[in-house]
């Protein structure tokens, strides 16, 4: 019979089994922002419908068609969080940062919503880390975040990784290269798909990325009739524009970091100013960007705030962690622990005994204090390493039992001193097979 309760469309339960590469991924994250100076940030899941409405964009799918709007019961007008850009740059204003320091580098974790059609890799609740630097405008900025969002990707195992940049130069530049792009395209409404000739009239630029194949095939057509038909921006850039463009892609390669360049990525959201990049993953299909970002010079003036550049990314972790998956990536072991087993007169004893081994080691106990038999058979299911038995004739004598269940070594050991002992134990080197990972005996 199926349960009366399903988890909401969209939306996923993550189980201890399922968690164990999600928590190893954000760990090793942390560390790496740590490394490049970045101080996490937390803002509240949900903020005012009008602050994501003003910095993704009246036009953008996600402010459409994809936001979790709803009214409180004080009749105030919220969203859950479509991203993290605009609730950190909320609270940068709100809490002075820019007068603070000049520049901030600023991470954040945690659940999003965008209400999409669920699809392999799509969720309407998912997962993003999110890093911002704000306050700079220099192209060594851009650089810093893109060689961060690799070597994000590179702590968990990805390689040969190819970001995708692009430009969108200055707001005016690109207003012109708007107005330019509905010229050209405007006589060809007609073969435009329903999608986009929607954003023809709001954001023709977006048309340049649409999936929709007759739009693909347009765009190749307009393009291969004469070159100049559909210039791209970067063709129109001014020399600011330029100039920074040409030292990101510089510094792209002092470092070290293979890009392509392509000049249809626009992104999703409207705020990007200058430069644009994503990378994406075969293994993924149609929803195949492992994350994106880009700078967004006037995004903190937007709301409300003296002109303050800025640059960021955000990783989805869903997808990331489904890529690795695919791959057959093995899931991170966690550390090898001890099985307390106890008879009904030591089960007492053994109570007390696993509750201070537990400040050191990660210890099973059978807290249903079944029979000597289904703990042995269940510490050899449970991936422990080491099987204490704490038998009534030694445990009076201030010794246990101890054996390895990798080798089979059995041995007799002190009361005394004994997390010490098992842990010195557990640093060796397992002689013979065991398991790694502790899951649930039955
Ligand atoms: P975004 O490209 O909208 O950028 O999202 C970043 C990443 O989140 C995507 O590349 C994708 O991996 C993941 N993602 C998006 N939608 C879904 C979904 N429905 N299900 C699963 N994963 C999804 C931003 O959010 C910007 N705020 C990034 C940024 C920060 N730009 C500047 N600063």
């Amino acid at each position: 019979m199926a349960p009366r309760f399903q988890a909401p469309r969209g939306t996923r339960d993550l189980l201890p089994e399922e968690l164990g590469r999600w928590q190893w991924a954000e760990a090793q994250a942390r560390g790496v922002l740590e490394r490049y100076g970045y101080g996490e940030i937390r803002t509240p899941l949900f903020e005012d419908f009008e602050l994501f409405a003003r910095t993704s964009g009246e036009s953008s799918d996600v402010v459409q068609k994809e936001m979790y709007r709803f009214k409180d019961l004080g009749e105030r007008d919220l969203a859950l969080r479509p991203e993290f850009t605009a609730g950190v740059l909320r609270a940068y204003l709100e809490r002075g940062l820019g007068g603070r320091a000049r520049i901030h580098r600023l991470w954040s974790a945690g659940p999003v919503f965008r209400y999409g059609r669920p699809q392999k890799g799509r969720y309407r609740q998912f997962s993003q880390i999110n890093c911002e630097l704000v306050g700079s405008p220099a192209p060594g900025a851009d650089v810093e975040m893109i060689t961060l969002f690799v070597d994000l990707y590179e702590v968990w195992g990805f390689r040969d990784l190819t970001v995708k940049v692009n430009t969108l130069g200055t707001p005016e530049v690109r207003r012109r290269y708007r107005d330019e792009l509905f010229r050209r395209l405007d006589p060809y409404r007609d073969r435009l798909s329903e999608d986009s000739r929607r954003r023809l009239d709001t954001n023709p630029l977006r048309i340049l990325d649409s999936k929709e194949g007759i739009d693909i095939a347009l765009m190749k057509e307009l393009r291969s009739l004469r070159a100049d038909q559909v210039p791209w921006l970067a063709e129109m850039l001014d020399e600011d524009s330029r100039a920074h463009w040409e030292a990101v892609l510089a510094g792209l390669e002092d470092v070290g970091i293979a890009y392509e360049v392509d000049h249809s990525l626009v992104r999703g959201l409207d705020y990007y100013t200058h430069t644009t990049f994503e990378v994406h993953d075969r293994a993924l299909g149609a929803q195949s960007a492992l994350g994106g970002g880009g700078r967004y010079d006037g995004l903190v003036a937007e709301l409300g705030g003296p002109p303050t550049p800025g640059v960021g990314f955000a990783i989805g972790l869903d997808r990331a962690m489904l890529v690795l998956e695919e791959r057959g990536a093995a899931a991170p072991a966690l550390p090898a622990g001890v099985y307390l087993a106890a008879m009904e007169a030591t089960h007492g004893a053994a109570l007390a005994l696993a509750r201070e081994l537990r400040r050191t080691l990660a210890v099973e106990f059978d807290v249903e204090a079944r029979g000597l038999g289904a703990q042995v058979k269940a510490a050899g299911k449970s991936g422990a390493r080491l099987l204490v038995i704490l038998g009534e004739e030694e445990w009076t004598r201030g010794e246990v039992a101890v054996k390895d269940l990798a080798s089979g070594a059995q041995e007799t050991i002190p009361r005394a001193g004994l997390a010490e002992a098992l842990c010195a134990r557990l640093a060796q080197a397992p002689t013979s097979g065991g398991g790694a990972r502790r899951t649930e005996s039955r």
